[in-house]
């Protein structure tokens, strides 16, 4: 089996001194009593919040930034405080594990990401890494001793934010994206992957990062709902069974440029007219699918010039598109690839595509759900069975382990935006059945 090697230059190792908690006398599972610091999870998840480039409550971390270095700083200050070994790998995957009885066994995985876009709230992601830590913790403090390791993962840029694709890290962890084509990633500004990962110290090769299929027993993520329906239904948990399948595009539309006094309306390409065009019909591609789990988005439009008085003569748009079931998003992809034919002959201007990614949706393992099922049952909480129409980097794990989620609500469904919420107790009850079955997997 693959395994990582500690990094060089970097420590990894437990500085905090406390392996010695490791070596507890063994408590019997079925005896353990778990408890879940909620005050101490949510002063963390507050401290967390203030590392950000965001105007509070607002909250922005873009990988490899500065503000996403600090974080990562203090979330490994956190792991040695737990006495957690902290690894990382070239992409800046970091991997905080505590060593099981059997080391050389298949690894239970947990965790999420950090990485937060422009203007977004302190749960996304940060529930299911620091939430995680918790229910380690918890785990620990309960004397449970695991036979197989325990690795709480950070993974690099869940968020498309800097590069256009998500899930950076998982991604190259799991062989969905190569090396050589995460080389040639760069940002808006011109800066590599390469580049910045180098400058934010993360130097081993990325050849290093993929992970086989036999390295994770099983990996499970806590995560926010980001959607309205536990709160609609009043439930505490969703454990989720299938991961919607994500595609995105850029679209480049060239038309002419001019005087918006002296150019005629019918001598005009007006690039803009033209994206409006192709967004509506965007919209109309995923609405008119009949499923309420088809959805599209225009995230970004830059016009150029961007001149009051000037014809728009060039547009970049992004197209983000989604949907549970793989032929429904294709044939909305369908659908939009016409409509861009249709429209560039229409208005006499040019629209080029670039295809960023589509991925296969991903189904939960019947044995994780399982695992989550008896952990809800032991602690007597409700649940639903749900699909997540975000992504997540589960996503992408469970192309080399077998995966499930644990969605806890968020209220209104609100999420990457600043008013984002989830209520302490709806963490701690997600912790706790989080660390119940990191206990039933790495038994
Ligand atoms: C993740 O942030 C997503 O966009 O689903
Ligand atoms: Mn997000
Ligand atoms: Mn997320």
């Amino acid at each position: 089996m693959k395994r990582r090697t500690p990094s060089t230059g970097k420590p990894s190792k437990n500085a905090s001194g406390r392996e010695n908690i490791q070596g507890r006398a063994l408590t019997s599972n079925t005896t353990m009593k778990l408890q879940v610091d909620r005050g101490r999870l949510q002063a963390e998840i507050e401290e967390l919040a203030k590392i950000s480039d965001g105007e509070p409550p607002a909250v922005t971390r873009i990988v490899f930034s500065e503000t996403d270095v600090r974080a990562r700083e203090w979330f490994i200050q956190r792991c040695w405080e737990a006495g957690l070994d902290v690894d990382r790998d070239g992409v800046g995957n970091m991997f905080a594990r505590w060593n099981g009885s059997e080391p050389d066994a298949p690894v239970v995985g947990t965790g999420s990401h950090l990485d937060a876009i422009p203007n977004a709230g302190k749960y996304d992601g940060v529930v299911g890494v620091l939430g995680g830590l918790e229910a380690i913790r918890a785990l620990k403090r309960s004397g449970f001793q695991p036979k197989h390791s325990i690795e709480l993962l950070l993974f690099t840029s869940e968020e498309p934010t800097r590069f256009g694709i998500g899930c950076l890290g998982s991604r190259l962890l799991s062989g969905t994206l190569t090396p050589d084509l995460a080389r040639r990633l760069v940002d808006k500004d011109g800066a590599s992957l390469e580049e910045v990962r180098l400058k934010a110290g993360f130097v081993e090769p990325l050849e290093d990062v993929e992970l086989g299929r036999d390295y994770y027993k099983a990996f499970v993520e806590l995560h926010i709902e980001q959607g309205p329906l536990l709160e609609k239904q009043k439930m505490p948990l969703g454990i989720v069974t299938s991961i919607a399948a994500p595609a995105s595009f850029r679209f480049t539309i060239e038309g002419a440029g001019g005087h918006a006094g002296g150019m005629l309306m019918p001598d005009r390409k007006d690039a803009l007219c033209a994206a409006a065009e192709l967004i509506l019909a965007i919209e109309n591609a995923a609405k008119s699918s009949g499923a309420i789990d088809s959805v599209a988005t225009v995230g970004i439009c830059d016009v150029f010039p961007g001149a009051v008085n000037s014809v728009p003569s060039r547009v970049n748009l992004t197209l983000d598109i989604r949907d549970t079931s793989l032929e429904r998003r294709d044939a909305a992809m369908r659908a939009i690839e016409a409509a861009r034919q249709s429209i560039a002959a229409k208005r006499g201007v040019t629209i080029r595509e670039e295809l960023v990614n589509a991925d296969a949706p991903a189904q939960c393992a019947p044995e994780v759900v399982e695992a989550l099922t008896q952990s809800c049952a032991k602690h007597k909480l409700a649940f639903v069975s749900m699909v997540s129409r975000a992504y997540h980097d589960s996503l992408f794990m469970s192309r080399i382990a077998p995966v499930a989620m644990l969605f806890i609500p968020c209220r209104n469904g609100y999420s990457h935006r600043p008013d984002e919420y989830a209520s302490p107790e709806d963490i701690e009850r997600g912790v706790l059945v989080l660390a119940e079955t990191l206990a039933s997997l790495a038994a």
